[in-house]
């Protein structure tokens, strides 16, 4: 069968099973039967597919029928202009946490920690930013740390980026003049009313604390200051409706210049704070 046929075949496939945007996530999982970028795609319709590549597209595109994520079935995810490996076992790396990444290059730093790194999305890109810079990034997954390995050694960041199991600051010892986190934060009620790719496929641990959604906060915010460096900042990841209740806790925790950035659609997405007593340039 012609690449051109097998597309057009496949589009109304994932319209029936309810995929939004079914003409792109077909062109992206053909792509990745062909072996080949999303970008050449038009050059090679009018090819004849192999009888490989004609069984890989049938069960890339059954995995999409199930809701499975386009990233999940293709094992790659573009973040931070990095291209990241993505499993069952970590978050899909979202672009709006891309806006914690801009926040934490704003200002020098010299040596962090990621809570709750995942794939190690935000770690190695920061890393990437900051030459510099080493880090270390937590999880209490097991799974989830593999993958963030995987995805160091890919990048090339083995000597700067290290990677320890934790239950937030548990484990974590030494001081740090960036430290920064994506934690679960959607409350339970909350949880059945996620799309199916979400609800159904990415790790519930990744997704939810329970309860109210601020558990993971609470956790952060009383164990930061002793592992901040004085001057060192905390940012964090926030869902847009908990600017307010977020930016309380760090108050508590005793953090100073505390403020509620926007992501690139306007909405409430990272809080930052940092502990007094250091120089404003955050390279104490
Ligand atoms: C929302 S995901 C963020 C993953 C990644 N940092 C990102 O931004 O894509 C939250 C991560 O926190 C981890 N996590 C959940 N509970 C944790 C805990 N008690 N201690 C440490 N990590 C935890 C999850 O395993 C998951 O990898």
């Amino acid at each position: 069968m012609k690449a051109q046929d097998a597309l057009r075949r496949a589009i109304p496939e994932l319209q029936e099973a309810g995929i939004e945007d079914a003409a792109r996530d077909a062109r992206v999982l053909l792509a990745h039967a062909l072996g080949i970028g999303h970008d050449r795609l038009t050059l090679k319709l009018q090819d004849e597919m192999t009888p490989p590549q004609e069984a890989m597209y049938d069960a890339a595109l059954a995995a999409r029928r199930a809701r499975q994520p386009v990233a999940q079935i293709t094992g790659r995810r573009l973040f931070w202009g990095l291209s990241f490996r993505v499993t069952r076992d970590v978050l899909d790396p979202r672009p709006e946490t891309e806006t914690l990444v801009a926040e934490a290059l704003s200002r020098p730093f010299l040596k962090m920690l990621d809570l709750g790194t995942g794939s190690g999305c935000i770690l190695l890109s920061c890393l990437k930013g900051m030459p510099m810079a080493r880090g270390l990034g937590t999880d209490i997954s097991d799974a989830a740390l593999q993958v963030a390995m995987g995805n160091t050694r890919d990048l090339g960041l083995e000597a700067r980026a290290r990677f320890r199991k934790s239950d937030w600051f548990a484990g974590v010892t030494g001081a740090y003049d960036l430290i920064v986190s994506n934690p679960p934060y959607i409350a339970a009620e909350e949880m059945p009313a996620l799309a199916p790719e979400v609800r159904d496929w990415e790790p519930h641990l990744a997704l939810t604390p329970g309860g109210d959604g601020l558990d993971a906060y609470r956790a952060i915010t009383r164990g930061a200051g002793a592992r901040l460096m004085p001057g060192g900042r905390l940012l964090v990841e926030i869902g847009p409706t908990q600017g307010a209740a977020v930016a309380d806790l760090f108050a508590v925790a005793g953090l100073q210049d505390v403020r509620v950035l926007p992501d690139l659609d306007g909405r409430d997405r990272v809080v930052s704070g940092e502990k007094p007593g250091g120089d404003s340039c955050g390279c104490a």
